[in-house]
């Protein structure tokens, strides 16, 4: 009952968020508004079948949708790094925090999210220069090190775990920030993550993004986490924000020392601006 329960708390939950009214979902599906009703409503559960079509109609995956919640994953490989007390990213911005300052700076309440937020420099940074921020990760440890971080520094952040893979925006932010953490978002859900930050950015709010890519001449780094090489093409990124106004757009490669062999890395940067249609 519990599991009825929950697919059809779910559903429920999925339907309003994407607009559809009980009969247009059934209609999507090919069934009657009264099995919907009484998914939605605990009585009875969809047919196992229906699960990859839900799913796909809520652009969702059947874990979100049988409401496995990412806390339950995590990222191994960072969970463990993070569990030190010394701040494995360092607790300085990145370059890119101080163009959003420049391009964007908090003149009103200006609202941010930082997307992968590791250990929290980031979005300490924006809550120290007045933004109200919202941040995410995927690792426990990294969370729990950046509410002390923030504790620290004595800001008031809505830190939460989601995965950034099926984690869907409800609010609308001035600000999306992501940096250092596309890397790991599939390419079948690309489009669908994209689309839904720029859906949830304000008009005359900012992306600032950067990602990995690949480049035939340069070799995978030795210490690279195993199963996430990077998949992204040359100028991919931008493409995906071909109608935003570009404030900065630019393919870097550059020298990296990490697991103590010389290697480089090519990375693209976006920062974006929403206009006015
Ligand atoms: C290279 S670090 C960057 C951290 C932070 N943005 C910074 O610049 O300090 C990549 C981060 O992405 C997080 N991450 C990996 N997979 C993720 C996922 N599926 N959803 C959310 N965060 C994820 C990792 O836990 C890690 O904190």
């Amino acid at each position: 009952m519990v599991i009825i329960n929950t697919i059809g708390k779910n559903i429920q939950t999925l339907r309003k968020q994407n607009g559809l009214t009980q009969e247009e979902l059934a209609g999507r599906i090919g069934v009657t508004y009264q099995a919907v009703s009484k998914w939605e409503n605990g009585t009875t559960a969809p047919d196992i079948s229906l699960l990859p079509e839900l799913a796909a109609v809520f652009g969702t995956n059947i874990d979100a949708l049988l409401g496995y919640a990412a806390e339950k994953k995590t990222s191994a490989y960072y969970e463990e790094r993070y569990k030190d007390t010394e701040y494995y990213w360092g607790v300085k911005p990145s370059f890119m925090c101080l163009e959003v300052l420049r391009i964007l700076p908090p003149d009103r309440p200006l609202r941010i999210l930082d997307v992968g937020c590791g250990e929290g420099k980031d979005a300490v940074f924006f809550s120290k220069n007045g933004y109200k921020v919202s941040a995410f990760d995927i690792t426990g440890s990294g969370i729990e090190k950046a509410k002390r971080l923030a504790e620290r520094h004595g800001v008031d952040i809505d830190f939460f775990r989601a995965d950034i893979i099926d984690y869907r925006l409800e609010k609308e932010f001035d600000v999306i920030f992501c940096s250092g953490v596309l890397h790991y978002l599939p390419e079948e859900v690309r489009g669908e993550v994209l689309d839904d930050w720029k859906r949830h950015t304000a008009t005359g709010g900012v992306n600032a993004l950067n990602v990995f890519v690949q480049k035939p001449f340069i070799q995978n780094p030795p210490d690279q986490e195993p199963g996430h090489f990077p998949t992204w093409h040359s100028g991919e990124l931008f493409g995906y924000f071909h109608d935003w106004r570009f404030e900065r757009c630019e393919e870097v490669i550059f020298d990296c020392n990490s697991g103590g062999a010389p290697h480089k890395h090519c990375m693209d940067t976006l920062i974006a601006v929403k206009e006015t249609v």
